[in-house]
């Protein structure tokens, strides 16, 4: 039987104090983007910035989004860096990015130990369009494995990209909720009856994943309503 944990609060503070070793690690952070200038970045909570008028109702807003890139790159690090000490040797990390942080992304997951082994672009179908520019549809997961990547027995072949809207209207209880489908897809990197980490863990949706493909699931989320809303969706997967 899977079983799974929420830790509440900071994933910088948390990550030291754990020793459970884990098969993956699966993080899908505040970006950091969406701002050209700081006082851009300053003036704009989250919601600002990602939530369209498909959201009715009234999502929570999080912090941890207002870093220049500089300080983005250092703070994955040190967040990766952490999470890598919890890995198995051949264990993966799969780290959510958008077009305009990927480079800092890249950096941030080698500096912290692990080999960078490819994107994987996350098409989302319902996505805004670019007034005169190309439609930004896609957001990416870069994957990196602490050193050689596992041989998984038997054999496993993953995708290559992935696609999937948001939940839309009620279902959505966080505002860059990812879709089950989709990080139903990136947990199977993890072996069988494997655990799974993600130290951003926003409404737990990794989790859901995790425990419907049979695996154990640790998170650590620092907005106490966002950890609410995890505890209640893994309780019921
Ligand atoms: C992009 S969201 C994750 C969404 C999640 N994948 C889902 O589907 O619901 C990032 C989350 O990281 C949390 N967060 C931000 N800074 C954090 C930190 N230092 N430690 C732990 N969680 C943090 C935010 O509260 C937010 O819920």
């Amino acid at each position: 039987m899977p079983n799974w944990t929420l830790h509440r609060g900071d994933a910088l503070t948390l990550l030291p104090t754990l020793d459970t070793l884990v098969d993956a690690v699966i993080c899908d952070p505040p970006y950091n983007s969406g701002g050209r200038t700081n006082a851009d970045r300053r003036a704009q909570g989250a919601r600002d910035k990602y939530v369209s008028s498909d959201a009715a109702h009234t999502l929570p807003d999080f912090d941890g989004d207002t870093r220049d890139q500089r300080g983005y790159t250092h703070w994955l690090g040190l967040v990766l860096a952490n999470t890598y000490r919890l890995t198995r040797s051949g264990g993966s990390a799969l780290v959510f990015t958008d077009w305009a942080q990927l480079p800092a992304t890249s950096d941030a997951l080698q500096a912290a130990g692990w080999t960078w082994r490819g994107i994987i672009p996350w098409r989302k179908p319902i996505s805004r369009p670019v007034k005169d520019g190309f439609r930004r549809e896609c957001e990416y997961v870069l994957w990196g494995s602490r050193g050689a990547p596992l041989r998984h027995a038997p054999t496993i072949y993953l995708p290559g990209w992935l696609e999937g809207s948001q939940p839309r209207g009620k279902t959505r209880v966080h505002i860059t909720q990812k879709p089950v489908a989709v990080m139903r897809q990136l947990v199977r990197i993890a072996p069988e009856g494997g655990t799974v980490l993600d130290p951003c863990a926003g409404s737990g949706t990794t989790g859901v994943a995790a425990l419907q493909e049979g695996l154990h699931f640790i998170g650590i989320e620092q907005s106490p309503t966002c950890a609410t809303s995890a505890e209640g969706r893994l309780a019921a997967a």
